[in-house]
């Protein structure tokens, strides 16, 4: 390999340790976030019961959903009320999502439409 390529096969190994991708959120989604959420992100889970998180896969939560309102959710979290009840999730910045994760990740939810 000559010098040049290698710097580029570098160049590239380097971008992709850093930029996350659609299978970084894939696999985040069923990690950290569905035990809440559920993998459909119905929120058919215990905590999301009790907590009456919405159901992200029908057309007028996507519709009502703003992606930057989302990232900005992802990653700083909310603590919010709702007919009562508590509603808590923890920022992920602190947990290992970067921007870049959290932008994939606002892009599967936008995927769990039906
Ligand atoms: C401890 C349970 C829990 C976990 C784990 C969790 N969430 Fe949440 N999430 C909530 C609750 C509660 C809400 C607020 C209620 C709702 O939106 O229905 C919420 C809201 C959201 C929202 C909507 C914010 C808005 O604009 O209203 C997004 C997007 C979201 N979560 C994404 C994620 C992602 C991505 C992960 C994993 C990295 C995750 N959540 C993990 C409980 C959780």
């Amino acid at each position: 390999m000559t010098r040049k390529l290698s710097l580029l096969a570098a160049a590239v190994i380097g971008l992709a340790a850093v930029s996350a991708n659609a299978a970084d959120a894939a696999k985040t989604w069923k990690s950290k976030c569905a035990s809440c959420h559920g993998v459909d992100g119905k929120g058919a889970t215990d905590m999301g019961k009790k907590m009456k998180i919405g159901d992200y896969s029908t057309a007028a939560w996507q519709a009502a959903a703003k992606d930057d309102e989302m990232t900005k959710a992802i990653l700083e979290g909310v603590k919010r009320e709702k007919d009562g009840v508590k509603q808590e999730m923890d920022g992920f910045a602190a947990k290992g999502v970067d921007a870049a994760l959290a932008g994939e990740l606002v892009k599967h939810i936008r995927g769990l439409k039906k």
